[in-house]
């Protein structure tokens, strides 16, 4: 992957994500829709894992068959919004190793805290993908992504659902080295954080919270 953005303009994808930026979307379809999504964009951002072959008998033959390599896959969401995310993901990739960053928005500073920091061992072996539906600020995500290159991660994508363009660049100005991969780009932040015309909170449609 060497492109810093990538869109994934699919018709799957982009058909569900209309659905789930209509106001109208119940809880329960916000969440079915994001797990569908999840499982479409896990495809795209595993595209270039290592392979390697295994010698395995078909009914048929012997032959040298391919599988992925070494160590794998790393998850990590950024709490909470990052967990609709990645139970999708999981569903597909389930021996995914799990790690989870809390991060809090410091209303003097505007700085994110850490409050929860849980990664697995061993990132540096592992491609290790940074969730969270909305790249809006890009304040939370480069922080979690600081973190997880802390704990030894080299190999790292960052994945989200829509990102705002403040939330791109500040990426690529902070994490140059980490591909973004999205559903879709959209057109600005307002002036409270939100990515219009977005789909609002995120967390809060999917666990029906205000
Ligand atoms: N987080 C959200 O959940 N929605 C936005 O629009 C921006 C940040």
């Amino acid at each position: 992957m060497t492109e810093h953005l990538t869109i994934v303009d699919h018709p799957l994808v982009q058909h569900k994500l209309t659905l789930m930026r209509e106001v109208e979307t119940s809880t329960n379809s916000f969440r079915r829709l994001l797990r569908e999504i999840s499982l479409l964009l896990a495809y795209e951002v595993t595209r270039e894992m290592g392979m390697t072959t295994k010698r395995i008998t078909t009914p048929l033959c012997e032959m040298d068959a391919p599988v992925i390599e070494g160590k794998k896959l790393a998850l990590v969401s950024i709490l909470r919004a990052g967990n609709g995310l990645m139970d999708g993901i999981l569903e597909l990739i389930p021996a995914a190793r799990v790690g989870f960053v809390g991060l809090y928005r410091d209303e003097e500073t505007l700085k994110p805290v850490q409050y929860y920091n849980k990664l697995p061992d061993n990132l540096g072996d592992r491609l290790t993908i940074v969730v969270d539906p909305m790249l809006a600020t890009g304040n939370s995500s480069a922080a979690a992504i600081d973190l997880v290159k802390e704990a030894g991660a080299t190999n790292i994508r960052f994945l989200c659902l829509l990102a705002a363009p403040e939330g791109v660049a500040r990426m690529k100005e902070a994490h140059p080295d980490v591909p973004v991969i999205t559903a879709a780009l959209d057109e600005k932040l307002n002036e409270k954080g939100y990515i219009v015309p977005g789909l609002g909170d995120a967390g809060d449609r999917m666990f029906g919270t205000k």
